[in-house]
């Protein structure tokens, strides 16, 4: 039988030494000491959320920030003008906690969407209120946007993110199609045990829907630390789950950075017809942080040079103490310049962040 695959990877090795002090470039760009370039900007709008996903959010307890510590909407869209005028970012992608729980998205997306050059604006949402919401966010200027859901199932969805809402996620993604918002990409995390076995489902699902998969491999973020290096699914996994149902085979577009793999897909029975695509983020088994062109803002206005950073820098006390935005550029190079080489997942010696997902943005 074919053998399908994602090829490994490698670490660069330091073009300067990371030790040494930021002076090192002088050029309009995030540039770290490894010779990558980020273009593409990650910012989470707040650390709330209406679910309470098991790999992501304990199930109580949880302290969010309050409201004057998280960046405005003017700030959020300040900081946007900052990377696309002296980083030549590109890709504005908001994320959160849940970032429909904030009022004021569309007019954030819509100050982004009048900057000039204009970046592609993407968003990363449960789709819970999606459905009223989705035609004033296109209409804002939103061009992508990824919904995770990890299962079709009820009972299964209850347990994954301790709440009941299915109905509502499904009537949200209805709405998205409906506003014109294409494609509608999904993600999905396997738990094993949980909803690892209903894969096949899942896909078939989304082909009869026309959304677009992706597999995104479980990543140790989770608030209760429970991840484990040895019973996650893999790549590989997911893989051997799909092939009794589908013929599953490398896609021969260029990938360009993106850290989903993809590939087209058809039914066992029938080959010859491609019925779609799924996508696959092996983040922790082939991980492509090489060629990885982000970097993160916090609800908190901090720079997290990766999601696994154990350090980040705060740019919103600068910006509210009133520092121009060369200095508050500068802040970020210095920042970005010390980005590591990867987030070192697959060494022994691997420290889970003590911050949840829920609180760097996905
Ligand atoms: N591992 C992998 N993906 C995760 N997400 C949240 N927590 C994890 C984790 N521990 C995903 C969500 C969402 C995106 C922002 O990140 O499913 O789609
Ligand atoms: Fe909320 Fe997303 Fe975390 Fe689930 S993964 S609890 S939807 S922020």
């Amino acid at each position: 039988m074919e053998k399908i695959g994602l090829p490994m990877p490698v670490l660069r090795t330091p073009t300067v030494d990371p030790g040494e002090e930021f002076t090192a470039h002088s050029e309009d760009a995030l540039l770290d000491t490894f010779d990558r370039r980020a273009r593409d900007l990650r910012i989470s709008l707040t650390d709330f959320c209406n679910l309470r996903c098991t790999y992501c959010m304990p199930e109580e307890g949880v302290e969010f920030m309050s409201r004057d510590s998280a960046m405005s909407g003017d700030e959020i869209v300040r900081f946007v003008r900052i990377a696309v005028e002296k980083f030549g970012v590109n890709q504005v992608r908001f994320t959160g906690g849940e970032p429909l729980t904030r009022k004021d998205i569309n007019d954030i997306i819509a100050g982004v969407a009048a900057l000039e050059p204009r970046p592609n604006i993407a968003l990363t949402t449960n789709a819970i209120g999606l459905d009223k919401r989705a035609a004033g966010l296109k209409e804002a200027g939103l061009d992508r946007i990824n919904v995770s859901l990890d299962t079709i199932d009820p009972e299964t969805f209850k347990t994954m993110t301790r709440r009941p809402f299915l109905k509502r996620v499904l009537e949200g993604i209805d709405g998205a199609k409906a506003a014109g918002l294409d494609p509608v990409k999904i993600n999905a995390v396997l738990l094993p045990g949980l909803n690892d076995a209903q894969a096949p489902d899942l896909l078939q699902w989304c082909l009869e829907q026309g959304l677009s998969l992706r597999f995104i491999e479980q990543m140790p973020l989770d608030a209760g630390h429970s991840w484990d290096r040895t019973s996650m699914i893999t790549a590989a996994d997911i893989f051997a789950l799909l092939e009794p149902r589908f013929v599953v085979t490398p896609d021969s577009a260029p990938r360009n950075g993106a850290p989903a793999e993809k590939f087209l897909v058809a039914d066992r029975r029938d080959p010859e017809r491609i019925l779609g695509d799924v996508g696959i983020i092996a983040s922790v088994t082939r991980p492509f942080c090489a060629d990885c062109t982000r970097t993160r803002l916090t609800a908190e206005g901090r720079v997290r040079t990766c999601l696994f950073s154990r350090t980040e820098v705060d740019l919103l006390t600068a910006m509210r103490d009133g520092a121009s935005d060369e200095a508050i550029a500068n802040l970020w190079k210095g920042a970005h310049w010390k980005k590591l080489a990867g987030h070192g997942m697959d060494t022994d010696s691997f420290e889970q962040p003590q911050r949840p997902m829920s609180a760097i943005g996905g």
